[in-house]
């Protein structure tokens, strides 16, 4: 069982659904009489995008990015990859980025870049998570749900060698499994 492998939970499934209802009624109110572009980031973001949207009530369209960091292990490089572009034009349109952690920011920073160049008329940033203690590109998110330590968590779409993206919840890994 994959809750065997988890030290501790850091943010519960309560704590986490709360924060989402908050998060969602912040965005309702700065897209009041819009109809934002909501861009979940593939693949950690995938169970905070579909818990956010469902508790907007802005009317929105949705699509989905797939961008890489190369890099080995825990640590983001600089060079971000677009494996998986938007299907719609973002000309004129208020664009929402959803993330589920702001490490070093690289990612954000490349990915805003890319997508700024197309003529949006605006681009934010919600994560669920960020860690701004890891921060090297000058990036802040504009909507966060919790800030963390920098510790190594998984769960609710973070992975470890791709696994326990669903636990329900936020959690530490015990060392044993990752030390192997
Ligand atoms: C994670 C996360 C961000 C990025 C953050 O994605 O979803 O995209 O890393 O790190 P940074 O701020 O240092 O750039 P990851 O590459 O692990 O892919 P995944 O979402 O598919 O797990």
């Amino acid at each position: 069982m994959m809750h065997n492998d988890v030290e501790y939970v850091m943010l519960t499934e309560e704590q986490i659904d709360k924060r989402v209802r908050e998060l969602a009624a912040e965005l309702d109110e700065y897209y009041k009489g819009k109809i934002p572009l909501v861009v979940c980031i593939l693949k950690g973001s995938t169970l905070f995008f579909t818990d956010l949207i469902r508790r907007m009530e802005t009317k929105l369209t949705t699509d989905f990015m797939r961008v890489s960091s190369y890099g080995s292990g825990f640590v983001s490089s600089g060079v971000v990859a677009l494996e998986k572009d938007l299907t719609v034009d973002i000309k004129g349109r208020d664009v929402l980025i959803v993330e589920d952690i702001m490490d070093s920011g690289n990612t954000l920073f490349k990915l805003k870049e890319v997508l700024g160049s197309r003529e949006p008329a605006d681009i934010k940033i919600v994560t669920l998570l960020d860690k701004p203690c890891r921060r090297t590109a000058p990036i802040q998110p504009d909507f966060r749900g919790f800030e963390i330590d920098d510790k190594f968590v998984v769960g609710y779409g973070l992975d470890f060698e791709e696994m326990y993206r669903n636990l329900p919840y936020i959690g530490i890994l015990k060392p044993s499994v990752y030390e192997k």
